[in-house]
């Protein structure tokens, strides 16, 4: 098992220090200790609880849990309801339409004020636009936005139509956009002319017409956002302005009903093999989950708490903490477009400062970023109005944990370290803000309702004290419902590691208060600031170039990043590759990966080898060449087919030039 966690596992195993909770935060929680026994009691009924209380449906159901075709569950199937309805309208009709939904503010210093009210009549003006491109209930929708209020619109107008919505990260490529847009069969794009990163508008319209230009497409109409005032090219006919067809569209529409099992929306994510599985998610189950984490584990107070997620919707973290449990929470919330550093080091902190923000979600990466600007930064600036702080996407090393809580936190606040994956929907794994004494580093308990372990090889639970595999061992209400179009991937990937269990792909670790500490991915995907990458997807990126013969991908401990990815490559005399210098290669496949994936997925280094470590079975081993990217005595060598090659790659990589 891999320990990717920054800092080592004996780091973690020597972490002693507990915060508990205060006697004040306790007492004005919204979840205390008795909920775990009242879930386990009846976790079925506990969740029907939360379903009723949290959402407004059109039809009640009656059914809670059907599990008869494990592994595709159903959560209370004969029940109607629409997800916008839930996380805009009611809100309105309560009343409460004058609270302000969304503070945007632009990279530039731009802002807008969104209030619910306003967030209906620009959801039923976008959904009135879908509509008349032709978008029907069922139809699926490619959205590929910067974080602008118009992501927020189309996602819930998408909703709100029952179309669901496939969100494509803008850092990905044309290329990425194109087998994306295929394989979920989508019918219309919604685009901007671009958007503001570090400083400068950055194009996203050119790939799209680059992705369609591909080949043949299901897509019918290309909705545009002016967001930069960027020149775009135009196709007449398929291309359609914002302003032209959602600003002018009617600002009232009904929306519809639709089942609880009916598809909200896909998202695609890296496997351990080249191609992104659509992972989709239905509507009640994942809801309800969505609603009562949100609601749970960061306290939320709808009426004076100040909500801020920085994750960026194109990943599961914008869906279920920007878009729907906060709305369908009714809160009041921040999205910022841009990067932190832009204009200054100081810029998030500023933020949080303007608008009181009392509730921060992020991720370990931007926390030891942070770190390493130094704590005089957000020192400047009045972060008093915190009081929780959330830490996802990876694990969190203890000294960025302690950190994040002293500095950021004014040693005041609890941090809520929360495991869980696109596949789970919502959080999964958390400790509950007025309950939870934390421990730094760890994630520690399933939250109430959910029931996760850590077993051996066998699938037995590990005693206290000892490491294993994270497993979750009953159906939740926000599960993935499949891998869209390949149920039997679906199947295969998650379920037949462990009879009857879910497998996460996650390492993890029982201490001896039973307690659950995340060790990081035990396959074949990589995890580079929170952001899933798939070592197979690279490798076969990289022998995409005619310079390459063979890859290996592995991702290396990075003190900032979490992993960094490290490739090998072997380059074919015969084409190019070998005459060209070690700067040239670097720089060339580097741009080929961005250009064939995203920025993203840039390898930090590519190193130049004459052969790779492969087993007798002709399995690279990934173990050894990870040793080799962490600079560290290369272990156990002796299942290599040829075992003079780690010293061939060895000296290749000490030889001068
Ligand atoms: C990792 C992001 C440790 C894990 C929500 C998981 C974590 C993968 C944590 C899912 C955490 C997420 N501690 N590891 N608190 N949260 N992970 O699908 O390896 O982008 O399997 O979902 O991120 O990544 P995904």
């Amino acid at each position: 098992m891999t320990d990717t966690t920054p800092g080592g596992l004996e780091n973690l195993l020597s972490e002693d220090r507990r915060f508990p909770p205060s006697s004040e935060f306790a007492a004005q929680a919204n979840v205390h200790r008795d909920a775990y026994a009242w879930a386990d009691a009846d976790r079925p009924a506990f969740w029907a609880e939360q379903a009723r209380d949290l959402l407004d449906w059109t039809t009640p159901f009656h059914e809670v849990l059907d599990w008869s075709g494990a592994p595709v569950a159903r959560w209370f199937a004969d029940g109607r309801l629409n997800a916008a309805y839930n996380a805009v309208d009611r809100h309105v009709e309560a009343g409460r339409g004058d609270r302000v939904a969304l503070h945007f503010e632009g990279e530039g210093g731009d802002t807008r004020t969104i209030t619910y009210a306003d967030l209906q009549r620009e959801v039923s003006k976008a959904a009135n636009a879908l509509a008349a491109l032709g978008v029907e209930t069922g139809d699926r929708v490619a959205i590929y936005l910067p974080l602008i209020p118009e992501a927020v619109f189309t996602m819930l107008a998408c909703a709100r139509i029952g179309a669901p919505h496939s969100v494509v990260f803008g850092g990905f490529s044309a290329e990425a956009l194109y087998s994306r847009i295929v394989d979920a069969e989508a019918k219309l794009v919604v685009t901007a002319d671009g958007g503001f990163r570090r400083g400068a508008a950055s194009a996203l319209k050119p790939a799209v017409d680059e992705a369609l230009a591909k080949g043949e497409s299901p897509v019918e109409h290309v909705l545009v956002v002016r967001r930069t005032g960027q020149d775009v090219a135009w196709t007449e006919g398929r291309d359609v302005w914002w302003s032209d067809t959602v600003d002018t569209a009617s600002d009232e529409h009904t929306p519809v009903a639709v089942d609880a099992e009916h598809p909200l929306f896909i998202l695609y994510t890296s496997g351990t093999t080249g191609k992104p599985k659509g992972i989709f998610h239905t509507t009640g189950g994942y809801l309800t989950q969505a609603a009562y984490t949100h609601k749970a584990v960061f306290d939320l107070k709808a009426e004076t708490d100040v909500y801020w997620c920085t994750a960026d919707i194109g990943w599961i973290t914008g869906h279920t903490y920007v878009v729907y449990g906060p709305l369908v929470n009714g809160a009041t919330q921040v999205i910022y477009e841009g990067t932190p550093d832009t204009p200054h080091r100081g810029r998030w902190w500023e933020i949080i400062e303007k608008y009181k923000v009392s509730i921060l979600y992020t991720a370990p990466t931007a926390i030891r970023t942070c770190m390493k600007w130094g704590e005089e930064i957000p020192s400047k600036f009045d972060l008093s109005s915190l009081r929780v702080l959330g830490s996802v996407g990876e694990p969190i090393n203890p000294e960025a944990w302690v950190w994040y809580r002293r500095v950021i936190g004014g040693d005041r606040t609890p941090i809520v370290d929360t495991w869980w994956q696109t596949e789970t929907g919502a959080i999964m794994i958390s400790p509950l803000p007025g309950v939870t004494t934390t421990k730094p580093g760890s994630a520690q308990v399933p939250l109430p309702g959910i029931a996760a372990t850590v077993v051996d090889d066998d699938a037995h639970p590990v005693p206290d004290g000892s490491g294993g595999y994270l497993v979750v061992t009953e159906p939740w209400p926000s599960m993935l419902r499949g891998i869209w179009g390949d149920q039997e991937r679906y199947a295969d990937t998650y379920w037949s590691r462990f009879k009857d269990l879910y497998f996460a792909g996650d390492g993890a670790k029982k201490d001896d208060d039973g307690d659950i500490w995340l060790l990081g991915r035990v396959d074949d995907v990589m995890n580079v600031s929170g952001h899933r990458l798939s070592t197979t997807e690279i490798e076969s990126a990289l022998v995409s170039h005619p310079w390459v013969a063979e890859a290996a991908v592995v991702g290396a401990t990075d003190e900032t990043t979490g992993q960094a990815v490290v490739a090998f490559v072997i380059l074919r005399g015969d084409a190019g590759g070998g005459e060209q210098s070690a700067d040239e290669v670097q720089t060339t496949l580097r741009n080929h990966v961005a250009k064939e994936i995203g920025p993203i997925a840039k390898p930090r280094q590519i190193l130049v080898v004459a052969e790779l470590p492969k087993t007798r079975s002709g399995k690279i081993m990934r173990r050894l060449l990870r040793d080799v990217a962490e600079h560290r005595q290369v272990g156990d060598a002796t299942t290599l087919a040829d075992a003079s090659v780690m010293d061939l790659i060895a000296q290749g990589l000490s030889a001068p030039g």
